[in-house]
């Protein structure tokens, strides 16, 4: 019986790019927030040896630079196990959207492999390797808000916050990651981008201090959390950089901010673009307009950490 899981998305609220590290990395501090939308990820073990991955979409690789090879092949190690490791992709994420979907995918991969092994890796053997296989991994060991820091690795659960209605555009443009990265190198001196991320650093370290005390961040009424940590004054650098050359991604926010979303943005560094809504009927209403005109929006909704493991196994 393979062991089946669902493979959540991510959208960044926020984005800060830094200087560009040693080793050809850059910097970064983000805000990760799992959502709804999911592929499913099937493992089965049989005798034999070798990795087998199957899905019925043609962008996704088979071979050893996929995302699930690479962690399979790192667990399998680890654990000293043998066998032959089916995984099976059922896709319904877009493929490189900036959705996270392939980091998801190796992360289900990791977990439904240990159960199908019946075997556990230690959480800092898990968090190790997928930090090894890509920066946006270990975020989907956490769930729910979790904020990224150094090359976007290194995790920490932020308090969960309350589920909030989303909407997710994708449209069909592929925005390299590496090249929006070097657009911002030649955009931005490195002097320039940590005096940048030393005031977003004091800026969520405020909104996490008033978040944990229960401090009231305004008199009356009490907005969503998540809405509150979108004024600390985060948006996604990738946005000077990926707008001018994709006009289209930047229509679309307009488009979201136009059909009353209360914070949209670019999703890492795109193509997604997403708008989160005071309300289920604004998400709904806001889809239509957006059909209307032309473009695919989904209605989904942030996914709290709690949420996420309810969900994780099926
Ligand atoms: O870690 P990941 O495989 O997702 O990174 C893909 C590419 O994006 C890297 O090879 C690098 O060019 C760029 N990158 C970066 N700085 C980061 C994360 C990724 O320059 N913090």
């Amino acid at each position: 019986m393979p062991v089946s899981v669902r493979s959540f998305a991510k959208i960044n609220i926020g984005l800060k790019i830094g200087p560009r590290r040693e080793d050809g990395f850059h910097e970064l501090l983000t805000a990760y927030q799992t959502i709804k939308l999911h592929d499913v990820v099937r493992v089965s073990l049989t005798r034999g040896s070798g990795i087998d991955i199957r899905c019925e979409d043609p962008r996704v690789p088979k071979d050893e630079s996929n995302t699930c090879y690479r962690t399979v092949e790192r667990a399998m190690r680890a654990l000293k196990a043998n066998g032959r490791v089916l995984v099976e992709i059922e896709k319904r994420l877009p493929v490189q959207g900036g959705l996270g979907a392939a980091s998801s995918n190796a992360v289900a991969t990791l977990l439904a492999l240990e159960r199908a092994l019946k075997e556990s890796l230690t959480q800092a053997q898990r968090l190790q390797i997928a930090a090894e296989v890509g920066s946006d991994l270990p975020l989907f060991l956490l769930g729910g808000t979790v904020l990224g820091e150094s090359r976007g690795e290194q995790v920490y659960p932020l308090p969960d916050l309350p589920s909030m209605p989303c909407i997710v555009v994708t449209p069909n443009v592929g925005v390299s990651t590496p090249r929006a990265f070097a657009a911002w190198d030649q955009k931005l001196t490195a002097p320039d981008s940590s005096d940048r991320m030393s005031e977003l650093g004091l800026r969520l370290s405020a909104w996490l201090s008033e978040s944990y005390s229960g401090a009231p961040f305004r008199r009356g009424r009490r907005e969503n959390p998540l809405l509150e940590l979108v004024r600390a004054g985060i948006k996604n650098d990738f946005e000077e950089v990926v707008f001018p050359e994709y006009p289209e991604l930047c229509e679309v926010k307009q488009a979201l901010e136009r059909a009353s979303a209360r914070y949209a943005s670019l999703s890492g560094s795109g193509s997604t673009v997403y708008g989160l809504f005071a309300s289920n009927e604004a998400a709904r209403r806001a889809a239509l307009k957006l059909q209307k005109q032309g473009w695919t929006a989904q209605v989904t909704a942030t996914l709290t950490r709690h949420e996420y493991w309810k969900r994780f196994w099926m």
